[in-house]
């Protein structure tokens, strides 16, 4: 069977359906290429007898895209072979724009990058309307470029200007957005209106061009050599820059594909972006953030470090012990997938208030559009804000989020427990205490688990699973069951002091910190964490957490670490910090000073003073960039290694995946454990000696990574 169904209809009306034989989704592998060339050369001949052309699909989804396993295999050495792939591919697709004769694209539900732009090929796109399907180019998620023409047609269909959010954002949109925005011309309110306004098209319009096809053609919103245009296509580059840092070659890239091939007609345009795309889908850049937030993430979502054989579970009631900043955050990503919460807190106006929480940023959601006054009213309706723990009766999980106090939590697991239904799950929101302490509070700590969520919990998708010494894998497989289901990416770790993410956030925050007690000046040191791909640097995120925070959770490390008969071993980074809180009072941003003045009116910006307490003028200048980038990237990979080591972490997965969602090392690399992989594990671990003698044992490379120098493996 083709991938490509043809049928001519008595009618003269061709339909195309693609349907990509055992696939859930249709993707332009090499057999879809094969189909398409078939078909073209079939339409060709038979296009006397053709009326117009209707691409519709089999699937649910109109067309997924490009195919990330043929694309991530591609090596540099095939890059000129891969270019003659692709300039075949869209010779093929520019033999149907340009035949004549309509083409429609009949878009029944999500396209996007390569589906998306076989639909901008055809000349006409109805869409049914529905809110679940998605539209737009998300290639540069990936590191790489709408390489099916889609730098060239979009910005001749709507503007440059209007075509960059989608090409170098990712941006995705509903139809009804997209007929706004000109990328679809008709929307349609089922499958049989679809096909109708198809063919109404194809009947009104017998011969058809492109715009970009015709004489005269004037770009929308101006092409590049207008004044107005020039002018700000001048200084796109410097500012797209400032936002990539040089770290992510493929917004570049797309600019240049886009803003060159708009100075050429339409076929030279598609040669200069085959180029771009040959050089990014080569890359190394792509191929890891293909890997892991792709393939990785894939493999996280079909079910990860979830432990086999345990039923899926689907979670109706939750409850919410705390409605401060992270229990409010969580009733809302609960009760927007239509799980009923009971949100507890000390008193009904604590509880209301964190309901307010949902209620505001549903509001939000109304005013711009994307939920319904009727549909807002549903979710409040599922949060139930209380002071009584009796509201908690049958919960199939309960999530406590009070303060961080292992009394209180201890308290309130044991009020909470037994209201719970038999079989449900406790797990507790702590950031630092470990979980198998916090179980011994429990009843039942077999069914004790720690759920970490990140701040801000509707904008995080990253949740870190806890499991204690005695937390049951049915507990964890539906702990895991839970965090699907309100739509968020679990890593599974085990009980340990941090966890996975504070425990390495913390080695990024500590360096950035001891650089300055060397004498680094903090400009340099924030711009190397940034350089390095960081989303803030070490100093600002350091008056973010709070530099009081940090000294009780290093007094608590310290008093385990002796308890357990081991010698604390001090950070370089201690006595900036000891200085800072204790010597200068600047303890943050909440107390409004710390590393940076916070001016009432205006931005923050580094505090002058902290030239003379701590930089040292001949250092500063000698200092080398990357010697600085280097340090920050090292020192979080090393301390991924030791939880991998450790067996905090189990799987690389996890590592790649939970350093980037949760901590923010820098996506570029494709993760901690990526960036080692990529680095190549033996060069690795030969920087990361020579980091070490020159500033501490912090770099030591750990046995496993030196296991794997020595037997030539990479980490998988
Ligand atoms: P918060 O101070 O904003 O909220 C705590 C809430 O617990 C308050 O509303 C308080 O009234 C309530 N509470 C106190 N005793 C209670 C009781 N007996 N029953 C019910 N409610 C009670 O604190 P936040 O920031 O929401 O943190 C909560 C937990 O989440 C802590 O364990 C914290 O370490 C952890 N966490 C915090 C993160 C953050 O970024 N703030 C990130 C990840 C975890």
């Amino acid at each position: 069977m083709s991938a490509i169904q043809y049928d001519l209809g008595s009618d003269q009306i061709l339909t195309l359906t693609i349907d990509m034989p055992g696939q859930s989704a249709n993707t332009m592998n090499g057999e879809f290429r094969t189909a398409l060339t078939e078909t073209v050369n079939k339409v060709k001949s038979d296009l006397n007898n053709v009326k117009g052309i209707i691409i519709a699909s089999a699937k649910k989804s109109f067309f997924a895209g490009g195919d990330l396993n043929e694309l991530y295999s591609v090596t540099r050495e095939q890059a000129k072979e891969f270019e003659d792939m692709v300039n075949g591919l869209k010779a093929d697709m520019r033999a149907l724009e340009t035949c004549g004769k309509p083409v429609v694209a009949a878009i029944n539900g999500t396209a996007l990058g390569g589906g998306l732009e076989l639909a901008l090929a055809c000349h006409y796109r109805v869409a049914i309307d529905d809110d679940r399907t998605q539209l737009g180019l998300p290639e540069v998620t990936l590191g790489l470029l709408p390489g099916g023409g889609g730098t060239q047609r979009l910005p001749r269909m709507i503007g440059l200007e209007a075509a960059f959010p989608f090409l170098m954002e990712g941006k995705k949109i509903n139809p009804k957005a997209a007929l706004k925005a000109g990328i679809v011309n008709e929307l349609a309110s089922s499958p049989e209106d679809m096909i109708a306004k198809a063919r109404a098209f194809i009947e009104a319009n017998p011969k058809c061009q492109q715009p970009w096809d015709q004489k005269g053609f004037k770009f929308p919103g101006g092409a590049p050599h207008h004044p107005a245009m020039a002018q700000k296509l001048a200084i796109a580059p410097a500012m797209l820059r400032q936002k990539t840092k040089g770290c992510y070659p493929a917004p570049e890239r797309i600019l240049a594909a886009a803003v060159e091939g708009a100075q050429v007609d339409f076929d030279n345009g598609s040669l200069i972006e085959t180029r771009y795309f040959a050089e990014l889908a080569t890359g190394q850049v792509a191929k890891n953030m293909t890997g892991t937030f792709w393939f990785q993430l894939n493999a996280i979502k079909a079910g990860g470090s979830r432990p086999d054989g345990v039923e899926k579970e689907t979670f109706k009631k939750v409850g919410v012990l705390g409605a401060g900043m992270m229990g409010a955050g969580i009733a809302y990503s609960t009760a927007s997938r239509g799980i009923e919460v009971v949100l507890k807190d000390v008193s009904v106006e604590n509880a209301e208030k964190g309901k307010r929480y949902s209620e505001n940023l549903l509001t939000k959601k109304v005013s711009r559009g994307r939920m319904t006054e009727a549909q807002k009213d549903e979710v409040l309706a599922r949060i139930k804000a209380t002071a009584s723990a009796d509201d908690l009766e049958g919960c199939d999980l309960i999530i406590e989020a009070v303060f961080e106090d292992s009394d209180l939590k201890a308290k309130v697991t044991q009020e909470a427990e037994p209201k719970m239904a038999a079989n449900g799950i406790f797990a507790s929101n702590t950031s630092t205490i470990p979980i198998t302490q916090l179980a011994q509070a429990s009843a039942k700590p077999d069914n004790f688990i720690g759920l970490h969520f990140f701040s801000p919990v509707d904008k995080m998708q990253l949740v870190e699973i806890i499991v204690g010494e005695k937390t049951s894998d049915d507990t964890l497989a539906r702990a895991f069951d839970y965090v699907q289901q309100i739509g968020k990416i679990p890593i599974v770790v085990n009980d340990s002091r941090g966890f996975f993410t504070s425990r390495v956030f913390g080695t990024f925050v500590n360096e950035g910190i001891s650089m300055l007690a060397e004498g680094i000046h903090p400009s340099s040191i924030e711009n190397a964490g940034l350089l390095a791909g960081m989303p803030v640097g070490p100093l600002a995120i350091s008056d973010e957490v709070s530099m009081t925070l940090m000294q009780h959770i290093r007094a608590q490390s310290r008093k385990d670490t002796e308890a357990a008969g081991g010698t604390w071993q001090p950070h370089p980074a201690e006595a900036v910090i000891d200085a800072m809180v204790d010597t200068h009072n600047r303890k943050g941003k909440a107390a409004g000073a710390g590393f940076y003045e916070y001016p009432e009116k205006g931005k923050k910006y580094l505090w002058p003073e902290l030239e003379n307490l701590f930089v040292d003028q001949a250092k500063a200048r000698s200092v080398q960039l990357q010697d600085l980038k280097d340090r920050i990237l090292f020192i979080q990979a090393i301390e991924t290694i030791r939880c991998l080591e450790e067996g905090v972490l189990r799987t690389v997965e996890d590592a790649n995946i939970g350093s980037i969602f949760g901590i923010g090392y820098a996506p570029w690399t494709g993760g901690a454990i990526q960036f080692v992989n990529q680095y190549g594990v033996r060069a690795f671990a030969e920087r990361a000696q020579q980091l070490a003698d020159q500033y501490g044992e912090r770099f030591a490379p750990p046995a496993l990574l030196m296991g794997k120098a020595e037997n030539n493996e990479t980490f998988s």
